[in-house]
């Protein structure tokens, strides 16, 4: 089995792109010395845990920098145990009383798992973080596909658990649907399985409410599940189902414009693509908007999943506050990849991330895994803006997750392309749990890291607040401070990821050693950035410091 960037198969055509690749690999270390990456560092992974106890299909990290991981609970025993005493009973397939574990919190502190109660079943689920911090997640299957569930994070030493509500449910059922934060506080929630609607939480009286666009991107493969969504500082919705897209006011119900299918391959599940809004630009007053959505699995992929077809090479971003745009194709990945998933950096550039080169998502419906993670440099020309970092050597296929942690490093878990827990396998069940640095993170980049010493808590909409940093090193002109939002992470996207770069003033040194103030206004209003808690970064010449999280309210 091949690994790794060197031994992955090449196609004939793409070898050109290879060429270009290594091309770019020299100019960049050269000129992107200015953008984090200095000689050959192409970013290190560490292993984190050899065993988590579960395979997270669905990560999110909490506020507290703790991160919540899920799996199914209709998967038979987990490799965890539930506190003693704790056991669950439920008309499970495999195992109808169960004293393991489905869900656990990780902390990066102490890199250790604390086990989680979770009833029902939230198999391909979906979910989003309220205003006040509180991740709630709703359907699954079985018994859970009505459920919404809350999970009030706490401190590491906390003992804070998923709660079930049995008073409010879901007016659909619903498992591969997609979540997001209304600038209102309330959470949208699209399509999934046989439900071409849409409904909000707390639930609107004439819900759920018919949603003609994913009927209309449906196919023989039900290519339009997981839709990707991207609320737009105008309040409308982004909403991507298969090739397609459209600009939704949720509002008033309507279909304010659709935009011009994108080329190539199907791009939602089962054809495993990803998707960002990039990050809004104080810079330009957030009048520009732009969707980047990279990889996925040719048409028949999934139906024909013994065919284990290429994926999808290409990436396609559009700038959606023009009157009329086109989806931009220039930009190739140097392999193919489906089930990537796209992390918005501090830096504001993307990391693509796991996944596999050959086939569809489904249960062992992939092969050949792309190990190498490619990072995409947003604001680099043209048709120069991919380079392949190292490789790790654990595959990240089907339900495995990708989330940035507080210190710009990527949390990378699970993996579990079987029903069940299979470890003798080429792709066995992944209970391994992982980190991935990208170059930022380097030692050699330490004199120009800043360290962010004095912040508010808390922000109001569109009003400036100062921070203070130090920098053992002159802090540019240029600095940056960039909000990041905590998405929900399955199924290879990152639902609820935004990335707010704000207006800033030029830093005043306030004493002698590297310590300077830097003065933000606070996003304009909820529809850049709805409410709740966000990671705050100052980032440096392309160098960012440790996150501190910010509630930002009006
Ligand atoms: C979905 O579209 C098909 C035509 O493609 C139509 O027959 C069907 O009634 C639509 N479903 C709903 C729920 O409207
Ligand atoms: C920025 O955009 C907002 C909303 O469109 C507008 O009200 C405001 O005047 C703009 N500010 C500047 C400085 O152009």
């Amino acid at each position: 089995m091949s690994k790794g960037v060197r031994s992955a198969r090449i196609h004939p055509e793409q070898r050109w792109r290879w060429m270009r690749a290594t091309t770019i690999l020299v100019i960049l270390s050269c000129f992107v010395s200015s953008q984090g990456v200095r000689g050959q560092d192409l970013g290190t992974w560490q292993l984190l845990l050899e065993n988590a106890g579960i395979a997270s299909m669905h990560t999110a990290l909490t506020h507290f920098g703790t991160l919540v991981m899920i799996d199914r609970t209709d998967i038979g025993a987990s490799q965890i145990n539930l506190p003693p005493g704790v056991c669950r009973d439920s008309d499970d397939l495999v195992l109808k009383h169960d004293c393991t574990a489905h869900s656990v919190l990780y902390d990066p502190g102490t890199n250790t798992v604390r086990p989680l109660f979770l009833q029902t079943d939230p198999w391909c689920s979906s979910g989003q973080f309220m205003p006040d911090g509180t991740l709630m997640q709703t359907g699954g299957d079985f018994d859970g596909v009505r459920k919404i569930r809350t999970f009030v994070p706490c401190d590491p030493t906390g003992t804070c658990d998923w709660v079930e509500s049995t008073t409010t449910e879901l007016q659909s059922g619903r498992w591969y649907s997609t979540n997001q934060l209304l600038p209102d506080g309330r959470q949208i929630i699209f399509g999934g399985r046989s439900a071409f609607n849409l409904e909000f939480i707390p639930p609107n009286a004439n819900g759920p409410l018919y949603f003609p666009f994913l009927n209309a991107t449906n196919d023989d493969q039900n290519d339009n599940l997981y839709p990707y969504v991207h609320l737009l500082p105008s309040g409308n919705l982004f909403v991507f189902a298969n090739r397609d897209s459209i600009e939704y006011n949720y509002l008033t119900d309507t279909v304010v414009r659709a935009f011009p299918q994108i080329p190539g391959e199907p791009r939602n599940y089962p054809s495993a693509g990803s998707s960002v809004m990039l990050p809004l630009l104080g810079s330009n007053n957030f009048s520009v908007v732009e969707i980047l959505v990279c990889g996925g699995a040719q048409y028949g992929a999934y139906l024909n999943s013994a065919a284990q077809m290429p994926c999808s090479s290409t990436c396609g971003r559009m700038v959606v506050s023009d009157p009329t745009p086109t989806w931009d194709m220039t930009d190739v990945m140097p392999f193919p990849r489906c089930m990537g998933d796209m992390i918005l950096l501090p830096t504001r550039d993307v990391m693509i991330i796991n996944g596999a080169q050959q086939g569809s998502q489904g249960w062992t419906n992939a092969i050949n895994p792309a190990f190498s993670p490619v990072l995409y440099y947003t604001y680099a020309s043209p048709g120069y803006r991919m380079l392949p970092m190292a490789p790790t050597t654990i595959a990240r296929m089907y339900h495995s997750t990708a989330n940035l942690m507080q210190d710009g490093r990527i949390f990378i878990a699970g993996s579990n392309p079987h029903q069940f827990y299979v470890f003798n396998s080429d792709y066995p069940t992944e209970l391994r749990v992982e980190s991935f640095s990208p170059p930022y993170l380097s030692a050699s980049n330490d004199l120009e890291r800043p360290t962010i010493t004095v912040a508010p808590q808390q922000i109001t909409y569109n009003v400036p607040f100062t921070v203070t940093l130090s920098v053992p090193v002159a802090l540019t002109t240029t600095v940056e401070l960039n909000l990041v939002s905590a998405p929900y992470s399955t199924h290879s996207y990152q639902q609820g990821q935004r990335l707010v770069s704000l207006a800033v003033a030029a830093p005043i040194q306030v004493a002698l050693a590297s310590v300077y103030q830097v003065t933000a206004t606070a996003p304009r209003g909820p529809t850049l950035a709805p409410p709740g808690y966000y990671m705050l970064f100052a980032v440096n010449r392309a160098i960012p410091s440790k996150a501190i999280w910010i509630l930002v309210s009006s």
